[in-house]
């Protein structure tokens, strides 16, 4: 089994790069909605997560072979629940970095539907720390484009 955390900023590509995959993925935009009927509710944060490793147990305990995780993930301590549901499952962790400029984040953002405020999407990008093999990912990669 394999989890695949995906790591970029809003507007970065995640959603889209999983939609042309057809991947199975828990995005925490779509527990948003599921839970508030609001995808763009950011004042139940504990419990949107909660829920996506809640889910993310369900399907590891059924032996699904892969999960992708469509949230920004920019802090270590974000993505470190996944790794270490990853060890206790036997399964491999990996990264998926969407190294895209904030800038371009920026305007793909403003030309979207759920717009993220500017001054959000500037403090999470100083949030922001690439993920790397030394944190416990089995592997990243890099999508910049
Ligand atoms: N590789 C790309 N090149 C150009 N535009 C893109 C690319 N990937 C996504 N977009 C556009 O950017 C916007 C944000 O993409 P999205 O996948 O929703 O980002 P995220 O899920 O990371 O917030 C969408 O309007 C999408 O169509
Ligand atoms: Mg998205």
């Amino acid at each position: 089994m394999r989890i695949v955390v995906l790591v970029g900023l809003p507007g970065s590509g995640k959603s889209t790069y999983l939609e042309r995959l057809g991947a199975p993925a828990l995005s925490s935009d779509r527990i948003r909605g599921l839970l508030a009927d609001d995808e763009t509710d950011q004042t139940i944060h504990d419990r949107v997560f909660q829920t996506v490793r809640y889910l993310l147990r369900q399907r590891l305990e059924l032996g699904r072979p892969v999960t992708y995780i469509d949230a920004t993930n920019l802090t270590r301590e974000d993505r470190r629940p996944y790794l270490e549901m990853g060890r206790a499952h036997g399964c491999e962790v990996e990264a998926v970095f969407f190294d895209v400029p904030l800038a371009v984040c920026r305007e793909r953002n403003a030309r979207r539907r759920r717009v993220v405020p500017e001054e959000a999407l500037a403090k999470m990008a100083g949030k922001l720390t690439p993920p790397t093999v030394e944190e416990g990912f089995a592997r990243v990669t890099l999508i910049s484009d």
